[in-house]
């Protein structure tokens, strides 16, 4: 068995196109229908039950435009309305959560970091995996306030993000971490900035290439998986498709982006 339908994917911006991109080198076969809700972002310092909402109205459109997975590509919306949504509908989902099990494996010095939305931070979801997976590792927790916006409005190489990025950051060098999760989808796109902020023994690593691979794994269980030969790539925002297009374009063989109100 197998479906071409499409592979929906949705994110409160442009930051999940970060994870498409894993899913599509990973899966070059499927369609997918990448939605930007950039209009509502960021979801980050929202009530739970407003991020409900718009994941909701999300799910529904990749619905009605025929998808037979969901990818929720963003960690605030996994973390706060994951289980809402795989109660309320019977399409498979895939969330998207930091990556603490793998960087509190591997840390020497036993202190990580985490760079997250209030949102994600503040979870139930989040607080019981960490407590889970980090057993004798100390977490320093920093909201990135303020990122997803710079990201949102094209600014991620500015000299304003990297001030930014300063304050941010110095928590994690002051509590002498060895790794640092990423946990916002927006985040891998200011990976060169970090980067040239942290001492150079700090590992970064984010959460991409595992979901594309339960991505896989979950069309595969479900006999789902795409019979094509090149997926077509299908981005829709609701604010600026300029912004989404710097993005993405390069990349997509067969894409388009454009505007759509949802
Ligand atoms: N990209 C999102 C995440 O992974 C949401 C960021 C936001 O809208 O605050 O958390």
């Amino acid at each position: 068995m197998s479906s071409n339908k499409p592979i929906g994917i949705f994110d409160s911006g442009v930051g999940g196109t970060s994870i498409w991109r894993e899913i599509h080198h990973l899966l070059p076969n499927e369609k997918t229908i990448y939605l930007a809700d950039s209009k509502n972002a960021p979801y980050g310092e929202k009530p739970r039950d407003e991020i409900v909402a718009l994941s909701t109205k999300n799910v529904e459109k990749l619905l009605a435009l025929d998808c037979k997975i969901i990818v929720v590509a963003c960690n605030t919306a996994t973390t706060n309305a994951i289980e809402d949504l795989r109660q309320k509908y019977r399409i498979p989902f895939v969330g998207i959560e930091p990556a603490i099990k793998p960087a509190a494996l591997k840390s020497r010095s036993k202190k990580i970091g985490i760079l997250a939305t209030k949102g994600t931070l503040s979870s139930e979801l989040f607080y019981s995996t960490a407590e889970l997976h980090s057993k004798g590792t100390e977490i320093t927790e920093v909201v990135g306030t303020g990122l997803v916006e710079l990201i949102e409005s094209g600014q991620k190489d500015s000299q304003e993000m990297e001030l930014l990025l300063k304050n941010l950051l110095t928590p994690f060098i002051e509590n002498n971490i060895d790794f640092l999760v990423l946990g916002c989808s927006h985040y891998p796109y200011i990976i060169p900035v970090i980067k040239k902020l942290l001492p150079p023994h700090v590992t970064i690593i984010d959460s991409g290439e595992a979901v594309a691979k339960q991505t896989k794994n979950l069309l595969k269980d479900n006999n789902i998986l795409s019979e094509e030969n090149r997926g077509s790539c299908i981005f829709l925002t609701n604010k600026n498709p300029e912004i989404l297009k710097g993005f993405v374009n390069s990349e997509a063989a067969t894409h388009e982006v454009s505007y759509l109100d949802f």
